[in-house]
C-alpha cells in the first residue's frame, strides 16, 4: 500500500493479518476447523477452549489434565478478593461498572503471575489457563459483594465437581444450577469464545504486538468488548426490550411494536443486538442461542415466552423493514434474563469465554509477531509556522 492510499471507514472489509484460529464467513463459522454448530451440538466449553488454546481437539486424559488445571486456579489471590470488596461502593455508586471491576481485578491477576513478563508460547498457555480458570471467579465474587452476600466457596474458587459454566453460575448465585441452565450456559461460552479479528481480539493482537504481555493485551480486550456497538450488546438489547415493555406495556401488539420501532429508525436509533460487519445474511450463533433460551422459557412460564414473543416480533419487524438480522448479542440477553441472571454481568459472562480466543490469538501475535501499526490519512489544518 503506498503512503497515501485510503482504506474504508472502520477498516471495513480490510485483512489485517493471517490466523489459523478462526474463520468467519456469511455461510460459516469455523473454530480451527470444526464448524459453530457441530461444537455447540457436541463439546463441551472446556473442549472448545483446550481447542482454541492448544490447536487440536484434546483425547480424554488431555481434557481431564485440562479440567484439573482449570478447577485448581479457581481461587483469587488475596489482593484480587481485598480489591472486589474495594469496588462495592463504585459498583453501588455507579462509577464502575461489572465490566470495570473485572477489567482491573485481570490487571491485578497480571500484577501477582510469576509469568507476567514471559511471552514465551508456554508462558502464555499455563497464563491463558490461570485467566481462564479465575474469571468466572471475579464475576461470581462480585455478585455476592453487589447483592450484600457472603462470598461461595472463595478458598477454592467454586466446587470442583462443577463445569466451568456450571461452576460460574454457582459462584454467582450460590445454587446449584440445573441441568437445562448448565447447558444452555455452557452452549452460550462455547458461541462466545471466538470470533477472528473482532474489535476485542484486534485490539489484544495490537497491543501483544509491541510484545506487551498477555495480562496487559487481555485487560486492553475487555476495555474494547465492554463498548454496546461490540459486547456490551447483550446487555444493551436487554435494556432495549425491557424499554419497548415500558412502553407499550405487557401485551405484545405488532402495532405498538412496530410504532415503537418507527420512532427508532426515525432518530436514527441502532436498535442493540441487531447487524453485523461481517454477516449481512444472519449470524450463525443467534439461532441456535435463541432455540435454546425460547426451550428455558417455555419451560418456565408465559411471561418468560412472552419476552421471547417480544423479541421474535422486532426480528420480524426489523427483517422485514430494515433487511437487518439479530446478532447474537439478542438471543443472549433473552436467555440470561430468563435465567435470572442479572443484566450488568452479562457482558462480563462474555469475556469468561471470549477470554480462550483472546488468549489464543495473542499467543498467535507473539509467536510470529510483526508490530501492527497502520498510517493515517491526514485531513487536518495544512501547514502553518507558529509564531510566539
Ligand atoms: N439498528 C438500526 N440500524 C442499523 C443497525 C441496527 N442495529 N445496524 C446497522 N444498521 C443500519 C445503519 O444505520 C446503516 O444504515 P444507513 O446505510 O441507512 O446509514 C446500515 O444499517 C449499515 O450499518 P453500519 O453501521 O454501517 O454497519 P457497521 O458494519 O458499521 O456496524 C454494527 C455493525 C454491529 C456496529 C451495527 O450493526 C450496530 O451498531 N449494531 C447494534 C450493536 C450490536 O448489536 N452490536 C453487536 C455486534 S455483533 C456481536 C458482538 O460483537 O458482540
Amino acid at each position: 500500500m503506498s503512503a497515501t492510499a485510503t482504506t474504508g471507514k472502520g477498516l471495513e472489509g480490510i485483512i489485517a493479518g493471517d490466523t489459523s484460529i478462526c474463520q468467519v464467513d456469511q455461510t460459516s463459522l469455523i473454530y480451527r476447523g470444526y464448524e459453530i454448530a457441530d461444537l455447540a451440538r457436541h463439546a463441551t466449553f472446556e473442549e472448545v477452549a483446550y481447542l482454541l488454546l492448544v490447536g487440536e481437539k484434546p483425547d480424554a486424559e488431555q481434557l481431564r489434565f485440562f479440567r484439573d488445571e482449570l478447577v485448581a486456579n479457581r481461587a483469587l489471590p488475596r489482593q484480587v478478593v481485598e480489591y472486589l470488596h474495594a469496588a462495592g461502593p463504585m459498583l453501588a455508586e455507579g462509577t464502575a461498572v461489572p465490566m470495570d471491576v473485572l477489567r482491573t481485578g485481570v490487571s491485578i491477576l497480571g500484577n501477582l503471575d510469576k509469568d507476567s513478563q514471559d511471552n514465551s508460547p508456554e508462558a502464555n498457555l499455563r497464563k491463558a489457563k490461570r485467566l481462564l480458570a479465575k474469571a468466572p471467579t471475579i464475576i461470581g465474587h462480585m455478585q455476592c459483594i453487589i447483592d450484600g452476600r457472603e462470598l461461595v466457596a472463595p478458598n477454592t474458587g467454586g466446587d470442583a465437581k462443577l463445569s466451568h459454566a456450571a461452576n460460574l453460575l454457582y459462584l454467582m448465585s450460590g445454587q446449584r444450577p440445573s441441568d437445562d441452565y448448565v447447558k444452555t450456559m455452557d452452549v452460550s461460552l462455547i458461541l462466545y469464545a471466538e470470533h477472528d479479528f473482532n474489535a476485542s481480539t484486534f485490539t489484544g493482537r495490537v497491543i501483544a504486538g509491541t510484545l506487551s504481555d498477555m495480562h496487559g493485551a487481555v485487560t486492553g480486550a475487555i476495555a474494547a468488548l465492554k463498548g454496546p456497538l461490540h459486547g456490551g450488546a447483550n446487555e444493551a438489547a436487554m435494556e432495549m426490550l425491557k424499554e419497548i415493555r415500558t412502553d407499550i406495556g405487557p401485551k405484545n401488539e405488532v402495532g405498538a411494536v412496530t410504532e415503537w420501532m418507527h420512532r427508532a429508525f426515525e432518530t436514527k436509533r441502532k436498535l442493540m443486538g441487531f447487524g453485523h460487519r461481517v454477516y449481512k445474511n444472519g449470524d450463525h450463533r443467534a439461532g441456535i442461542l435463541h432455540k435454546m433460551g425460547r426451550a428455558i422459557a417455555e419451560r418456565q412460564g408465559s411471561e418468560q415466552v412472552a419476552l421471547f414473543e417480544l423479541g421474535e416480533i422486532v426480528q420480524r419487524i426489523m427483517l422485514e423493514e430494515k433487511s437487518i438480522f439479530p446478532n447474537v448479542d439478542f438471543p443472549c440477553g433473552m436467555t440470561y434474563f430468563v435465567m435470572g441472571i442479572p443484566v450488568p454481568q452479562y457482558t462480563p459472562i462474555f469475556v469468561a469465554s471470549r477470554l480462550s480466543g483472546w488468549c489464543a490469538h495473542i499467543a498467535e501475535q507473539h509467536a510470529n509477531n510483526r508490530l501492527i501499526r497502520p498510517i493515517a490519512n491526514y485531513t487536518g489544518a495544512p501547514l502553518r509556522k507558529w509564531r510566539s
